[in-house]
């Protein structure tokens, strides 16, 4: 699978970046390959359209949001969140102007922005917990990666990289990976396990256990087809509910957007602290990561992969992929 030769994987939401990084001026960004701007309209509502202008092509990123529209830094056009033209300074004549640029469904949620190129398969996945009394929200990265975004969903779920990429960090020296379940959703899947891990200094600090070792007992949650809802149930009680989007800007190039939801408090555990482990985490997973090849096989005969037992949830996540981009286009009806 090559994403931007997908058209299907327009359909899906995807996790773009926090809200926090909308300021006043617009943002230009590649979504499957095609250029896209974001900017916040009247109401801060954030808006998406093509980053292209319809008059000569210049990038709409490279102007200024006035009233709540994005104006062209070339000749001042100016487009609405809908992609709608709605000025074009030298011409007074005709209005409202019939004509305008591809504009995307936008959504502010998680206090993270969601971009769907097309009428989406699916709703944006849904993690109960936010907004819960007794839960907070750590927004922890936005970085670009070098890889496939399926590579970064599939190590979510793979753990029998623990021993080998986290033996620096929580990873335990048993090379088999305890047994788990996989549950089937609407969407995607739940994989359930107990896993076993050392308990590091600067872990210990993010979950509040000062023992050597402890037990991850896991609920992690695939939503088809690149992001996650991990939770992670720690012996003490704190809940912490990993949510990372590995979102396809381009060939080899992944945005790897991650917040977690946790009930604890600041007073208890800083947000500085979970923020810390888990970077130190993720970049033992991006080295490795970035080293495998950008094509993840869909069919057979795509390309050769040997598999392991344990790459069950993989192999899961590739199948449920397969069937929606194999199968013939639907519409938003079917
Ligand atoms: Fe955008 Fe001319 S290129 S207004
Ligand atoms: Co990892």
């Amino acid at each position: 699978m090559r994403v931007t030769q997908e058209p299907l994987l327009r359909k899906f939401w995807y996790c773009v970046m926090p809200m926090s990084a909308l300021g006043d001026k617009p943002v230009g960004m590649k979504l499957l390959g095609e250029p896209i701007v974001l900017w916040k309209d009247a109401t801060g509502a954030p808006r998406a359209v093509k980053d292209r202008c319809l008059h000569r092509t210049a990038k709409l990123s490279l102007g200024t949001v006035e009233h709540g529209n994005i104006v062209c830094p070339y000749h001042g056009w100016a487009f609405d969140g809908g992609g709608h033209c709605v000025k074009v300074p030298q011409d007074v004549v005709e209005k409202p102007h019939p004509f305008g640029v591809p504009g995307y469904r936008c959504a502010e949620r998680y206090n993270h922005v969601w971009v769907a190129l097309e009428d989406p398969y699916y709703d944006i996945p849904e993690i109960p917990e936010f907004g819960m009394p007794g839960y907070r929200q750590v927004i922890e990265f936005c970085d670009d990666w070098g890889c496939a975004p399926l590579r970064i969903m599939e190590n979510a779920f793979d753990n029998a990289h623990f021993a080998f990429v986290h033996k620096g960090s929580f990873g335990d020296t048993d090379p088999i990976p305890p047994p788990f379940t996989l549950e089937d959703t609407a969407d995607g899947f739940i994989m359930r396990t107990e896993v076993p891990v050392r308990n590091p200094e600067g872990m210990r600090d993010a979950i509040g256990i000062a023992s050597d070792r402890t037990v991850r007992r896991t609920a992690n949650r695939f939503f088809t087809p690149f992001f996650r809802a991990g939770k992670i149930t720690y012996p003490n009680g704190l809940e912490n509910i990993l949510c990372t989007a590995a979102t396809p800007m381009g060939e080899n190039l992944t945005r790897f957007v991650q917040w977690v939801i946790r009930n604890d408090t600041e007073e208890q555990v800083p947000a500085e602290k979970v923020i810390a482990f888990d970077k130190r985490v993720s970049l033992e997973d991006r080295d490795v990561l970035e080293s495998t090849d950008e094509n993840v096989p869909l069919d057979a005969g795509e390309g050769r992969e040997l598999h392991m037992v344990c790459d069950k949830p993989g192999i899961t996540m590739r199948k449920k992929i397969r069937d929606i981009l194999r199968a013939a286009p639907r519409t938003s009806a079917a």
